[in-house]
């Protein structure tokens, strides 16, 4: 898969909370791009051979006592350097500058008034006020030699900066976060123009890699994926099944908690559609009768876990010998392990697949290690996966099963569809469905009062969740229209058996999560 990697950028991390972001908008540049913690040895950056270098911000003063750090070989490299925030301050220290506390931390908005229309600023369409975001304390005091102010702001006299005859380039301002509103814009100029990257990073460009290495790599091989009806575990399977066709089994196992029509719905896309080898395992009472009297909602986490993982090795054992087994391991995931923080406080504890490879003696392929969920979604697409699987909302491996408060029961489990599906449809219908993060009901089985017609009633709660969020990390309670929550509320009372009672869930994360268990 040489080709479209040829053309690459590296970022080196200084701990910046957005050099994620940075990368991304490189990749819409259409320019391959990896982070690397900034301690990375010369040789490996060398060996790396990329065509640019881009040091992320951070949180530290590069004076501070064990201030991250890069090799001042880089600057001997030849290749074209930005360094933003942080960045432009170890490039101005490492070369002989001077960097220092400014009287006033700059935070926020602030005009730049370029001067100089090189690296990041040398496309013409970029005008010369722009509009930028700061977040930093420290300031540069005396540049470099060899360096000049290529913009100015009025807290920042050394706004921005260059040697151009070196190509090397500081801003003290982050492109990367869309309140700089041309940022993307500045990337795109220092990797296309001023590195002289090729744009051939199209997610189409990706999946034809993708496949003709997987059918050079794979030929003869037997490759076991589980599909979940999830956008990653979708791409997974779909870039396997064009590239080694019968030679990928995709397992479908339906666990009793999955939504209504979820499993005709991903049977009829893969098998009948795509004509994929796909088994669908009914495991439903298998997995009901584990959860039977669990209400602990780690408990059911695990029992879901484990049983999923016995359901699938049994399924594989019947298929025979297998050599490989698919996953939909991100970009995201694979920096946390390699940031430059260590192993951060934020990896995620749910995997849904985790431990299957180590037990199962399988080697992985993992063909989406190197996307952002967004290209995920893009490379979905090009393969012709339906819109309603690529721009799904996310949705959890154990199901209803830690959307119903308490015992999961097949009656409940009936009742949480019934309304979770009105709240699917209103959404959509509304079209707000693609606008917020996730939206979902919620069975709380405690018993209220209520009223219809002449009767007295006593039934469940159906808890409304609709979240906006930008990654899953932090939540707030959507304001949708309240129109839309009375037309659900009725919906739901009326015609879901046993609920007389609906509330909306006003809760951010944190304190709350996003799911009730
Ligand atoms: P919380 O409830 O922790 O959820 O705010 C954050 C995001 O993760 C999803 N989630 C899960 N996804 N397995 C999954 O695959 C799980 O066990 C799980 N628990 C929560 C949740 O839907 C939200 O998007």
């Amino acid at each position: 898969m040489s080709g479209i990697h040829q053309e690459k950028v590296l970022i080196l991390d200084f701990g910046a909370q957005t050099t994620q972001l940075i990368a991304r908008r490189v990749r819409e540049a259409r320019v391959y791009c990896e982070i690397h913690p900034c301690n990375l040895p010369l040789a490996d950056i060398k060996a790396f051979a990329p065509k640019g270098i881009i040091l992320s911000g951070g949180p530290a003063s590069v004076y501070a006592e064990g201030a991250p750090t890069v090799d001042s070989g880089i600057f001997e490299m030849g290749v074209p350097i930005l360094g933003i925030c942080y960045g432009m301050q170890i490039i101005t220290h490492l070369m002989g500058g001077q960097v220092a506390r400014g009287k006033k931390r700059e935070y926020g908005p602030a005009k730049l008034s370029i001067q100089t229309g090189a690296g990041p600023f040398r496309e013409l369409e970029i005008s010369e006020e722009q509009q930028v975001w700061m977040s930093h304390g420290d300031r540069i005091e005396k540049m470099p030699e060899g360096f000049a102010v290529m913009a100015v702001s009025p807290n920042s006299p050394v706004a921005a900066m260059g040697d151009v005859g070196r190509r090397i380039y500081g801003v003290q301002f982050h492109p990367e976060v869309h309140h700089t509103p041309q940022g993307a814009a500045m990337l795109g100029s220092f990797v296309l123009g001023e590195c002289g990257c090729q744009p051939i990073w199209t997610m189409h460009n990706f999946a034809d890699a993708t496949i003709a290495d997987f059918k050079e790599r794979l030929a003869g091989q037997k490759v076991l994926c589980a599909l979940s009806g999830g956008v990653d575990s979708s791409v997974v399977a779909l870039l396997l099944h064009k590239a080694i066709g019968k030679d990928l089994t995709a397992v479908f196992v339906d666990n009793g908690v999955l939504r209504a029509g979820e499993v005709s719905e991903v049977a009829g896309v893969f098998r009948d559609v795509f004509g994929m080898n796909l088994v669908v395992v009914n495991a439903a009472d298998r997995f009901l009768d584990k959860l039977k009297g669990v209400t602990d909602p780690e408990i059911k986490r695990r029992i879901i876990g484990h049983t999923f993982i016995d359901v699938f090795e049994e399924e594989a054992a019947k298929i025979g010998k297998v050599d490989y087994l698919a996953q939909g391991t991100l970009y995201p995931d694979v920096i946390e392990s390699v940031s430059f923080k260590g192993p951060s406080a934020t990896i995620k504890s749910h995997h849904n697949v985790g431990g299957l490879p180590e037990k199962m003696r399988l080697q992985l392929v993992e063909p989406l290690r190197e996307l952002f969920k967004d290209e995920c979604r893009e490379v979905g697409r090009e393969l012709g996966l339906p819109e309603n699987i690529v721009s799904r909302q996310p949705f959890p491996g154990p199901g209803l099963a830690i959307r119903i408060m308490g015992e999961v029961t097949k009656a409940r489990l009936e009742t949480l569809r019934q309304a979770d599906a009105i709240v699917q449809e209103e959404m959509r219908g509304a079209r707000l469905y693609h606008k917020v993060w996730q939206s979902f009901a919620v069975l709380a089985p405690v018993k209220t009062v209520g009223v219809m017609g002449d009767e007295r009633t006593y039934e469940d709660v159906i808890a409304l969740r609709i979240v906006d969020s930008v990654d899953a990390m932090t939540a707030d309670w959507s304001r949708v229209p309240y129109e839309l929550l009375a037309k659900m509320s009725t919906r739901i009372i009326n015609e879901v058996k046993g609920v007389n009672r609906v509330v909306y869930d006003i809760s951010s994360k944190p304190p709350a999560t996003i799911e009730w268990e």
